[in-house]
């Protein structure tokens, strides 16, 4: 019975480096079902200057690819989100609470330079926390400031969803990367994983990845990132948007994740406490 989650995907034509026509969008949506997901998330880029179709592209692309899934068949529910990139325009559109999340609810998708981590980004991360809002990092393992000092994203985990791409870890985006994607599952570090599925191809290292837990951590802690935890980040999902009613409580979801990481290795994946 497929009940996974996939919170990151680029499923949606014609809108960023994914999809390029409406038959390949639903080639990559039969791969990721195949696989055992039910709840597909489109999350197509928002950068400036590189990426960034207007909310009515990306609602109109929503609906066509909603219906061609309904006509062939696709037994997944189909959700929406963006992936943010750390910008001006993200800092805009989050003092004027517009920032695209998932199904318009508490947690949104985003990405920083994978070369420059920002220096305040801890403390701007607490504050989004304290402010009612989850912020959700995308590829954890692509960020050069925490492939060299895995201990920033325990700090970042604290305000922040850590969610590894499955391909990274079988090495679809290089060896320092899956190092890093690795140890971030394996010291519990990573609190969900996602396709970021670009192509139907990706199918193959996305499969692999989701091998690789089931192997090293065992079917639960598949279930715990790939369901248990995504579901309470989207509305439709769970009880996600209740987090602006619980801001405390839901920062302090986090805790599991802070204790030192020279500590004896985790062998079990960080739960998300249930939000009130
Ligand atoms: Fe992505």
């Amino acid at each position: 019975m497929p009940h996974y989650v996939d919170l990151h995907a680029h499923y949606l034509p014609g809108l960023d480096d994914g999809a390029t026509d409406r038959e390949m969008s639903l080639r990559m949506l039969r791969a990721i079902a195949a696989l055992g997901f039910s709840d597909l998330y489109a999350t197509p880029h928002q950068r400036a200057g590189m990426f960034m179709p207007a909310r009515e592209q990306i609602d109109e692309a929503f609906r066509t690819v909603s219906e061609d899934a309904r006509e062939a068949g696709i037994d997944a529910r189909l959700g929406l989100g963006a992936e943010n990139f750390w910008d001006d325009v993200l800092h805009r559109r989050l003092r004027e609470q517009t920032v695209p999340s998932y199904d318009d609810g508490a947690a949104f998708l985003f990405e920083v330079n994978p070369q420059l981590i920002p220096p305040m980004l801890e403390n701007e991360l607490f504050q989004l926390r304290v402010g009612g809002s989850l912020p959700v990092l995308a590829h954890p393992e692509r960020y050069v400031g925490i492939q060299r000092d895995i201990t920033l994203a325990e700090r970042l985990g604290r305000h922040a969803v850590m969610m590894v791409d499955l391909g990274a870890l079988d090495g679809a985006h290089g060896r320092t990367e899956m190092k890093t994607a690795r140890k971030l599952v394996l010291e519990g570090l990573s609190h969900a994983a996602a396709s970021d599925i670009h192509r139907p191809e990706d199918q193959t290292t996305v499969a692999a990845g989701m091998a690789w837990i089931r192997k090293q951590l065992g079917p639960d802690a598949l279930e715990t990132m790939l369901s248990e935890n995504p579901r309470r980040l989207c509305c439709r999902c769970s009880s996600a948007r209740r987090a602006s009613r619980s801001r405390y409580t839901a920062w302090t979801g986090a805790r599991c994740c802070t204790r030192s990481v020279s500590s004896r290795r985790r062998r079990s994946v960080c739960t998300w406490r249930r939000w009130r």
